[in-house]
This record gives C-alpha cells, sequence and structure tokens, in this order.
C-alpha cells in the first residue's frame, strides 16, 4: 500500500511525531511510506501545490501526522489543508488518519478537526493514533503504535469507516460568506434577519445615543481581534454592531494586516526569556496592544470547522507566553459568522480555550438566529463582566487543563522558566502531596473506619464531621 505521511511539524525531520511514523516504516517493510515535509515547506507549497498533488494522487492511505499545537494542528498544516481542499483534487478511492504526538492537552479536538475536515473533502476516515510525546520511547507505546496500524489496516481491508460527524459544506448550502456585489447575506437554513451591508452597516441599537464615541463610559476598553478580508461583509457589520452598542470604547485590530513571518517553530527560544525569534514584533503587539485591554472578543467566519489558519497562526504564535495563563480575568467573547450551533468541536474548543485560561466567555453571537439580539446580548453581558470582573470558577475543561500543564511545567521547569515562575507566584502548582494535613486527617479516618466498634459507634457522624467547617461558614 502506498502510505503518505504528511510530516505537519515545523521541526520537519526533527519531529517527534514523525519518527513515530518512522518506527512504522521499519515494522511494515512490506508497504510503501511516502514523507511530504509540509510544516517546514509551507511556503513554498503555497507558491507551487504541484508536488504535494502528485504525491496525493499516488496515495492510497494518507497520514496527518503532527504536534498539537494549542488544541489543533500546527497553522502549518491547518494550511495545507486550506490548499488541498483548493486543489479540487478527487480524493475517492484513497482513505485517511492522522497520528499526533502531545501531553494529551485537547488532543481530542485536534483530531476531531483532522476528521471533519476528511468528510469536507470525502476522504473516508479511520480513527487515529494519538500518542504521548514520550510513548515511542517505550515498549508500551511502540507496541500501542504497531497495534494501532494493524487494527487501522485491518479496517480499511473491511471498508469500515467513521461515519462523519458534521454536515459538510455542501450539506449546509455552502459557505455563508457574502460576495462582494451580491446583494443579500442570506444564509441556507437561517432565519438571520439580514444585516445590512457596508454602505449601512451600523444597525440601531436599542439605545441610539450611546453609539456615538463621545458617549462612551469611561476607564475601560475592549478590543475585537479579526482577520476580517474585503468579503467579509456579515461580519464586518456583526462587528460594527457591536462596537455601536457597546457601552465602552472598543477597538478593532485586524490580523490580516499584521506581517506575521510565519507560524510558530517550535524552537523554544522564548522558553526562557519570552522573546520570539521572529522579528515581525507580534510578541510586544501581544502583550502591548492586545492585552492591554479589559475585554477581548475574536471576530471570525466559520471556515474548515475552525477560525482558519490565520488565526491559527495567531494562536501558535501566543507560544512566546508559554503555558501562563495571562489574560486571566479578562473576559472574551466571540462574534461569529456560519453555522456555529452545527460546530460540536468548535463550540468546545471555544470553551475549553476560555476555561483553561481562566477567562469568562461572555458570550458567542452568531448570524445564525437573532443577530441583532446576540450581538447586544454579548455586548451587555461584556460590559457587566468588566464593570464586575465576573470570573466563575474553572469547570472540567479549565481545571483538567490546567493539571496537565501544572505537571509538564513542574517537570520541564528547568526550561521553562518563566513559566515556572508564573506558575509558582500564581499558586498554580497545586499538587495534592502538598495537602498533607488533609492527607494525615484522611489516613485517620481510614483507620477508624477500618475498626468495626468504631464504624459502628461513628454511625451517621462520619457526614456530621465532614459537614463541620460548612456549617461554620454559615455561622
Ligand atoms: C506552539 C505549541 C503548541 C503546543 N500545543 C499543545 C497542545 O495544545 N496540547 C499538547 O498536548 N501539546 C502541545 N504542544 C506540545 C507538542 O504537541 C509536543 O511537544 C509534540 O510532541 C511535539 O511534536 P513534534 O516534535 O513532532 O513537533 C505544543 C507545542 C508547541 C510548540
Amino acid at each position: 500500500m502506498n502510505i503518505l505521511i504528511l510530516n505537519g511539524s515545523p521541526k520537519g525531520g526533527n519531529s517527534i511525531t514523525l519518527h513515530t511514523c518512522l518506527y512504522l516504516e521499519k515494522k511494515y517493510p512490506e508497504h510503501t511510506f511516502r514523507y511530504l515535509n509540509v510544516g517546514p515547506k509551507i511556503k513554498q507549497l503555497e507558491k507551487n501545490f504541484s508536488p504535494a498533488l502528485e504525491a496525493l494522487r499516488e496515495a492510497e492511505l494518507i497520514v496527518f501526522c503532527y504536534p498539537v499545537y494549542t488544541f489543533l494542528v500546527p497553522s502549518q498544516l491547518h494550511r495545507f489543508i486550506e490548499l488541498m481542499k483548493a486543489s479540487g483534487l478527487d480524493f475517492s478511492g484513497k482513505a485517511a488518519t492522522q497520528v499526533s504526538t502531545s501531553k494529551h492537552f485537547y488532543d481530542i479536538t485536534a483530531h476531531r478537526f483532522i476528521e471533519d475536515n476528511c468528510a469536507d473533502l470525502a476522504l473516508p476516515y479511520l480513527d487515529g493514533l494519538s500518542a504521548d510525546m514520550d510513548d515511542i520511547l517505550s515498549e508500551k507505546g511502540r507496541r500501542q503504535a504497531t497495534d494501532w496500524l494493524d487494527f487501522t489496516l485491518w479496517k480499511l481491508s473491511r471498508r469500515e469507516f467513521r461515519r462523519p460527524l458534521v454536515q459538510t459544506p455542501d450539506q449546509v448550502g455552502g459557505d455563508a460568506r457574502v460576495i462582494p456585489g451580491s446583494s443579500t447575506p442570506v444564509i441556507p437554513g437561517s432565519s438571520t434577519p439580514v444585516i445590512p451591508g457596508p454602505d449601512d452597516h451600523v444597525i440601531p441599537g436599542p439605545d441610539r445615543e450611546s453609539q456615538s464615541a463621545a458617549s462612551k463610559k469611561d476607564g475601560k476598553r475592549a478590543v475585537i481581534v479579526t482577520d476580517l478580508v474585503p468579503e467579509d461583509v456579515t461580519l464586518k457589520a456583526m462587528i460594527d454592531r457591536f462596537v455601536a452598542v457597546f457601552p465602552y470604547a472598543c477597538d478593532v485590530i485586524n490580523i490580516q494586516d499584521f506581517p506575521f513571518m510565519g507560524g510558530c517553530l517550535s524552537c523554544f527560544s522564548c522558553a526562557a526569556t519570552g522573546k520570539c525569534v521572529y522579528k515581525d514584533g507580534f510578541d510586544e503587539f501581544l502583550r502591548g496592544t492586545i492585552h492591554k485591554h479589559d475585554a477581548i472578543l475574536y471576530a471570525f467566519r466559520i471556515k474548515d470547522h475552525s477560525m482558519g489558519s490565520r488565526f491559527k497562526m495567531y494562536d501558535d504564535r501566543q507560544f512566546c507566553n508559554g503555558h501562563r495563563t495571562v489574560t486571566m480575568g479578562t473576559p472574551f467573547g466571540y462574534l461569529v459568522e456560519g453555522h456555529y450551533s452545527k460546530e460540536e468541536n468548535l463550540r468546545l474548543l471555544l470553551e475549553a480555550r476560555a476555561q483553561v485560561g481562566g477567562n469568562f466567555l461572555a458570550g458567542v453571537a452568531t448570524d445564525e438566529f437573532d443577530v441583532n439580539k446576540d450581538i447586544d446580548t454579548l455586548a451587555a453581558t461584556v460590559a457587566y463582566a468588566m464593570e464586575k470582573q465576573y470570573t466563575p470558577p474553572q469547570n472540567f475543561l479549565g481545571v483538567g487543563g490546567m493539571k496537565i500543564f501544572r505537571d509538564l511545567i513542574y517537570m520541564m521547569r528547568g526550561l521553562m522558566r518563566a513559566d515556572h515562575k508564573f506558575f509558582k507566584a500564581h499558586g498554580q502548582y497545586d499538587f495534592p502531596q502538598k495537602k498533607w494535613k488533609t492527607s494525615l486527617m484522611m489516613y485517620l479516618v481510614g483507620w477508624m473506619m477500618n475498626n468495626p466498634s468504631i464504624k459502628r459507634k461513628a454511625g451517621a457522624k462520619m457526614s456530621e464531621g465532614m459537614i463541620g467547617p460548612y456549617k461554620k461558614i454559615l455561622e
């Protein structure tokens, strides 16, 4: 079988993930493995996609091989998927799967992203391998890798693929974006009232007076980060309405205008100092401009089940802040054009990002149902959260994610010095072994509960004892 490995790591030949595939190649000499260095070569591939086309045409099994980057795939691989789609190549007769390495921090959203995009490409999909970055170093990890390929090839021989979990662009009625020159941005299947285009894009809000810059409240300022292109008539109108109805001043930053030199290279130059190797000034721009605001909103149109590869580059480049939750306490919000309610993975991702970062997700306004009401509600909620500094407790998505970070940073504290300092300063090393008083108490209770006569006498006193400190609070 011709197996094509799409190496999405920007580290190219030094990729850990690639080494899992190289290991599999050695174990399966009966199959032909071919490699395409998508990560390091993305700029060349953008100019000339023909080497990729040729490799894709010959492949029987396509393997997306990548490190998980900020909940998804690296921006370079994301861009490659856009190019695959734009190529119009017919993938019938082929199949796809994936191999990732990571610390399992949101590997699920990355895998689902690949799966959903395979559905768009009409590429039959088989479950991938999500390995820890060190798995290949252990006997167990190597066995899991070969077991996975055995299973995958068995499934493939039976042509038993995963049923697509998303509606493809065809099924939802195509791209919801408005083409310039066309009259109205009608979104199929949605009852959305049409948002006027650029000529008349400020829709009167509930309080017309509050829309003028002079009458904005002082003291706080929000920012909307967007990747607007001229075709984004609807999204532009959504941003304009938000700015108009929001009671505070709101800056709009278009990352299409930012001169990114490229996606994160995973060089770890930033690990100790926080300084990125690229000289495009993104780290200062992020810290000195975007993060200076009291609320951060993102405005995008759904593309390829995500925010698009430009936003992915923006996200990956935030690695200059390592794993530090530097915007903790700042409310987040989103303005989304497209069928958000149908994008299960994207919804999980936006919530998880806010959860892990310690940001209150004030809301997601979409153009699916009642766009004007959605935007007004979001504006009011962001303003409330800014004023009251509303920060609800983290749920499983945030607590679980932070546990992975905690363990990782502690282990890598010699290298990730800026992260280590931050985690110490913010009490984020919440290891259970530090709670020695609780541990001792549990030994005592355990010993008591093991003694039948004490246990009998204690009876309901156990829960009475446990509720004691809580009762004290009420007193
Ligand atoms: C920019 C960046 C973002 C990352 N994001 C994640 C993540 O979201 N989840 C995770 O578990 N690991 C994350 N990692 C760790 C990598 O996935 C991990 O180190 C991987 O094994 C590297 O593989 P490679 O050598 O093939 O590039 C990230 C690393 C970098 C550099």
